[in-house]
Order: C-alpha cells, then structure tokens, then sequence
C-alpha cells in the first residue's frame, strides 16, 4: 500500500467517526432510541458514505427526501457540509454537497416527531402519505427502501409523480431490495420487518421486483437508469437505481 493510499483510508475512516458524530448529535434531543437507531443506521448502511464518495448529490440544491422516516439524509449531509468547511475531508472524495434544503415527507408520526425533536425548524418534514402528497419542484428525489411498501399502481403512480418533480436532467436515487437475490432478499426482508417493528409500526406487506422489473418501470416512467449494489458489508441484496429523468 502506497503512502498516499495509506493516508487516504486513515482520512476516509477518521472522517466517517467525525461525520458519524456530527450526524447523530442532533437526535441527543430526540431521546435514546433515535439516537442509536441513527448511530446504528448510518454507521451500517453502506448508501450514507456512497452518496458522498460518488458526489451523487453534488450540485442538486433541492432534495426531496420520500419516506424519510426519523430523517436520517437531512442529518448525513448538514453534517458532511460541516465537515467540508472545516477541512475535515478526504482528499480522494469530490467535494460535499452545500446548502442544500432536504425536504422530507414521512407517513408515521413517531418517526416524524423524533425528526422534529432533533432538528426543530432546521429541516422541514411533513407528515404525509407520498401516495397523494403534493411533490413540488425539486432538482432530486431520494427514495431509500420504500416503494416495496406499495402494490404495483401505486409504484407506478408515485414515479410517474416524481418525474413531474424533475425537470429532464433531474436525478433520482432509489435504493430496492433485488426479488432475484435469493437469500439475500429473503434476509432483507425479515430484517426490514423486524426494524420496523422496533421503530414502533406494524410490518406491512412488501411488494418486491427483480433489479430488472424496477429498471423497466423507471424506463415506463420517463427515466434512464443505472444499477450499483448498495448492500457492502451487509447481508442484504440491495441495489440503488441511479435514475436521469429523460
Ligand atoms: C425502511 S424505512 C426507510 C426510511 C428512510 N428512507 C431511511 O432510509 O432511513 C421506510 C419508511 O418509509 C415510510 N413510508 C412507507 N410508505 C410510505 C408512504 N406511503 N408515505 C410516506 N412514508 C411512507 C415508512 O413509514 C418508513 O419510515
């Protein structure tokens, strides 16, 4: 391993403890449990860092945020814009995102409160369903394992929706579990059930696709995708759908 390879990963993981810190201090006001769920979360989910390392976000001002739960995304990247202005950064990374405005719309009010509690006016959440909530404009729409909480029409119903939020060149980022990742999947879904319990709801019913049926229903609803695995260091078969409306 070279030196500049050497100093690159002390910086990156240096930097995931410091970013780790700064994300999760605003759910010290939102009481035990959505503190360590958002420790435990962001720590895990490979999704948070790959936003960052990508730049997926860079230059999108606007973020809407669907099915946001206790709002972990606004807090990743408030904190990651104040890592990058202290010079807290890996050289190897692009550049954070900065002011950028996260809206998040979230169905469950025990998550919308632990979000209210940790961020007060700093963050706008509204507690609505996606379903029949008004989307506005926006320049990206993030949705992180939530459409399978929908039968087929709604999916569909919902992109269609998304893509009216976006002007052409707008981005999408939807992360899904893959219906043909064996057991995998099947891992993911009994986790997804069991955390969803712990947060306090009832396990609804999942309506899963193969990588493949989401890439075409996005096609049907007016974007070009691409697929990246987005399950590293987990036992999951989850993929992220990096989407370009057309
Ligand atoms: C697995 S959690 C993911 C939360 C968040 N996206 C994240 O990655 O941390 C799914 C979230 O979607 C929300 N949700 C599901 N269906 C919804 C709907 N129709 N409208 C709004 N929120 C919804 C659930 O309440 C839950 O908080």
């Amino acid at each position: 391993m070279t030196t500049a390879t050497a100093q690159a990963q002390f910086n990156g993981a240096r930097l995931n403890g410091e970013l780790l810190d700064a994300a999760c201090e605003p759910y010290r006001t939102a009481g035990r449990f959505a503190y360590h769920f958002a420790r435990g979360k962001l720590r895990i989910d490979p999704i948070y860092r790959a936003i960052l390392e990508s730049g997926l976000l860079l230059g999108r001002a606007r973020v809407l945020d669907l099915g946001c739960g206790q709002g972990l995304l606004n807090a990743w990247l408030k904190a990651a814009e104040r890592c990058y202005e202290h010079g807290n950064w890996p050289r190897a990374w692009p550049p954070a995102p900065l002011a950028v405005t996260t809206r998040g719309i979230e169905m469950m009010s025990r998550d919308v409160a632990r979000a209210r509690r940790a961020f007060g006016t700093r963050c706008e959440i509204s507690q609505a369903d996606i379903r029949n909530t008004d989307f506005g404009m926006v320049d990206a729409v993030v949705i992180l394992d939530v459409l399978h909480y929908m039968p087929a029409q709604a999916q569909n119903e919902v992109l269609q929706r998304v893509r009216a939020a976006l002007r052409p060149g707008g981005l999408l980022l939807l992360r899904v579990g893959d219906a043909d990742g064996g057991l995998r999947f099947r891992y993911g879904q009994w986790s997804d059930k069991l955390v969803t319990r712990l947060r306090g709801h009832a396990a609804p019913a999942q309506y899963c696709r193969s990588v493949a049926q989401w890439s075409d229903l996005l096609h049907e609803c007016g974007f070009d995708s691409e697929a990246k695995p987005m399950s590293r260091g987990t036992p999951f078969a989850n993929v992220l759908l990096i989407a370009h409306a057309h």
